[in-house]
C-alpha cells in the first residue's frame, strides 16, 4: 500500500451493501479506505479495484468485528501513520427475523452482543488514535427500526439497534472534548443482498408508503454517512439521521 497524505476513513463491513457504496462514496470524496470484510475475499477486493480504477486509494482488510481481539487488530491495520479520521462501523450482527415465542435467549443474546461488541472495541481505540490526532469521526449505522412501530419477528434486531443508538449518544458526550464527532445514521429499508429477501410486493408497498416514493439504494445511505463524516456536518454530533426517503414521518 503506498501512503499518500489523504485521510484515512475505516469502513466495517465496507465490502458489500451499504458499507460497499459507502467505501466508494468516500473514496470518491478524497479518503483513503480500509475496506473490512469477513469471509468474502472477492468481494473486498472488488471495492477496491473499482475504487483505484476511478482514481481513489483503498485496501481490504479482513476480521471479524464481532471479536474483541480481531476489532483491534482491525484498527491498528487501518491507521495509516498513526491517523484514522473517519471509523464508518456498518457491520452489523446477522438474524433472522423470528416472533418472540420463537425466538431463544441464546439467540437474542448472540444478536445483541455482537451488535454492540462490533463497535465496542472499535470505539475504544478509535477514541485513542483520534484523541491523540486532535478529532476524527465516528458514524454507526444502525436502524430505522429501533425508534419505529415494533414489527413482528425484529425484537432482537431493534433491541440491539436502539442499544447502539444510545451507546452512541453516550460516546458523542465523551468524545466532543476530543474533537471526534460522533453520529447515527439509521436507514430505513435498504436494497442490499442481506435484504433481497423480502419479496417484491413488499418493496413495493413500501414504496407507496414512502413520501420520497421509492425504497432506498445502498448510495443514498452512503451519501448521508459521508456527509456526516464531512466539513459540512462540523457541529452535528449525538445525531441519529433517519434515511428513509420519509417513511417514517407519518407515524410521527
Ligand atoms: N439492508 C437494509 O435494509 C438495512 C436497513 C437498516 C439497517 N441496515 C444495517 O446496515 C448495515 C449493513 O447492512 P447491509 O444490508 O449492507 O449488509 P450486507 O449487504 O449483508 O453486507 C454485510 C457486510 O458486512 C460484512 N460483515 C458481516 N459480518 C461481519 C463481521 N462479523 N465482521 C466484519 N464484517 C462483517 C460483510 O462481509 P463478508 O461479505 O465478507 O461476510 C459485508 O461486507 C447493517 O448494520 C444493517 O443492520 C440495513
Amino acid at each position: 500500500m503506498k501512503t499518500t497524505s489523504k485521510p484515512t476513513a475505516l469502513v466495517t463491513g465496507g465490502s458489500r451493501g451499504i458499507g460497499a457504496a459507502t467505501s466508494r462514496e468516500l473514496a470518491a470524496r478524497g479518503y483513503r479506505v480500509a475496506v473490512n470484510y469477513f469471509s468474502n475475499r472477492e468481494a473486498a477486493d472488488q471495492v477496491v479495484k473499482q475504487i483505484e480504477a476511478d482514481g481513489g486509494e483503498a485496501f481490504a482488510v479482513q476480521a471479524d468485528v464481532h471479536d474483541p481481539r480481531q476489532a483491534a487488530e482491525l484498527l491498528e491495520r487501518s491507521t495509516v501513520d498513526g491517523r484514522l479520521d473517519v471509523l464508518v462501523c456498518n457491520a452489523g450482527a446477522r438474524f433472522t427475523p423470528t416472533p418472540l415465542p420463537r425466538l431463544s435467549w441464546e439467540d437474542f443474546h448472540a444478536k445483541v452482543t455482537n451488535e454492540l461488541a462490533s463497535v465496542y472495541t472499535l470505539t475504544q481505540q478509535a477514541l485513542a488514535v483520534m484523541g491523540a490526532q486532535g478529532g476524527g469521526r465516528i458514524v454507526y449505522v444502525s436502524s430505522a427500526v429501533a425508534d419505529g412501530p415494533p414489527t413482528a419477528g425484529m425484537a432482537a434486531h431493534g433491541t440491539a439497534k436502539a442499544a447502539l443508538n444510545t451507546f452512541a449518544r453516550f460516546v458523542a458526550h465523551e468524545a466532543g472534548s476530543l474533537g471526534i464527532n460522533v453520529n447515527v445514521v439509521a436507514p430505513g429499508f435498504v436494497r442490499t443482498e442481506a435484504s433481497a429477501g423480502q419479496p417484491q410486493e413488499f418493496q413495493q408497498r413500501l414504496a407507496e408508503h414512502t413520501p420520497l416514493g421509492r425504497v432506498a439504494e445502498p448510495e443514498d445511505v452512503a451519501r448521508a454517512i459521508a456527509m456526516l463524516a464531512g466539513e459540512d456536518a462540523g457541529f452535528v454530533t449525538g445525531a441519529v439521521v433517519t434515511v428513509d426517503g420519509g417513511h417514517g414521518v407519518g407515524r410521527r
